[in-house]
């Protein structure tokens, strides 16, 4: 077998993305290939936090429709970029040598970089958490202004971890208002984890800025990922509140314009949407851009009943 068919039947057999399966391939012991493969991607780093909308599930559908990664980007020489980063799940299953990830939400870029800087401190304070109704809802009602970045970064773990269904979800002044979760044995404080993630963290820029920043520094060959919030489905099935601010039809359409601007630097771009109407239109008709369908069995409605298989587009410009 050739290099490259080795590293193909890694991804196939391990079922992971071809690109990191090339990193495994350098990195494994080649007297024992497939076994000391196996461990390191059983010992890979996870997203540390659950958000809505993450994207673990629908890997691997990307994959087998050849849609992720893009064939011809090269992690050694460009970089990916991650502007709607939230959970990070697209990093953590690509984990690139040179990645930017940045977000509107301050907290959560906060929690990022105190992982990469600070994870000592972080696990002591994690450790601290009580699973108790009434703790949390005194955690809650802390406002993040007012504290440390690692207690930012360790209440927003809690909440998180505590809060039901893992929502991040804000009132219009800004204060976090999920509802207790119930939870059998939450884990607070996953300490392998987070120094997994903390040591892939290491040569990776996490900031708090609006998705529009990575025009200033993406280049061609470049691999840039949005995962924005959705177009509703309908406008009650509207779940745009992950910071104050909403995501309508001024929103995508300012996107759609970044896409299409990237595209034509030659950067490789794949976007997720809702498959709707007004995101099928405004990503129809442009030269080299093609709309997939995917369809995702998960639900961002709190209210099980009414939870049904969302269906999703899958933008891509390679
Ligand atoms: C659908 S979520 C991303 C989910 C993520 N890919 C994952 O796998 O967990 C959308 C994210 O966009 C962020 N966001 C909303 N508006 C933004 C903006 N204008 N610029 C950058 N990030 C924004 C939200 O804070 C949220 O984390």
């Amino acid at each position: 077998m050739t290099t490259q068919q080795t590293i193909t039947k890694l991804a196939d057999d391990l079922n992971i993305n071809r690109i990191y399966a090339r990193h495994v391939f350098h990195i494994a012991d080649k007297e024992q290939l497939f076994e000391d493969a196996s461990r390191i991607v059983s010992e890979k780093p996870k997203p540390f936090v659950k958000w809505v909308g993450g994207k673990r599930q629908l890997l691997k559908q990307f994959r087998e429709m050849g849609l992720y990664p893009p064939d011809d980007f090269n992690p050694l020489t460009n970089t990916y970029f991650e502007p709607f980063v939230g959970g990070g799940a697209v990093f953590f299953d690509l984990l690139p040598k040179k990645a930017e990830l940045s977000d509107l939400n301050n907290e959560l870029t906060t929690t990022y970089n105190v992982i990469k800087t600070d994870v000592d401190s972080l696990i002591k304070s994690l450790k601290k958490h009580k699973y108790e109704k009434e703790y949390y809802l005194k955690i809650r009602a802390k406002n993040p202004k007012k504290l440390s970045d690692v207690e930012v970064a360790s209440r927003f773990i809690f909440l998180n971890r505590t809060g039901f269904n893992g929502m991040y979800r804000v009132n219009s002044k800004g204060g976090f208002n999920v509802p207790f979760g119930k939870y059998t044995n939450p884990i607070i404080c996953d300490e392998e984890n987070l120094r997994k993630v903390s040591k892939v963290l290491q040569k990776v820029t996490v900031k708090e800025q609006d998705y529009k920043a990575v025009l200033k520094k993406a280049k061609k060959g470049d691999f840039v990922y949005f995962d924005p919030p959705y177009y509703p489905v309908s406008r009650t099935a509207s779940f745009t509140s992950y910071t104050a601010d909403s995501f309508l039809e001024k929103e995508q359409t300012e996107l759609r314009d970044t896409f299409v601007e990237l595209h034509k630097r030659g950067c490789f771009v794949m976007l997720s949407n809702s498959d709707t109407p007004f995101i099928n239109e405004l990503y129809s008709g442009i030269k080299g851009v093609k709309v997939s369908k995917v369809s995702a069995g998960r639900s961002i409605n709190s209210n099980a009943a009414k939870r049904g298989k969302i269906n999703e587009v899958l933008v891509t410009n390679y």
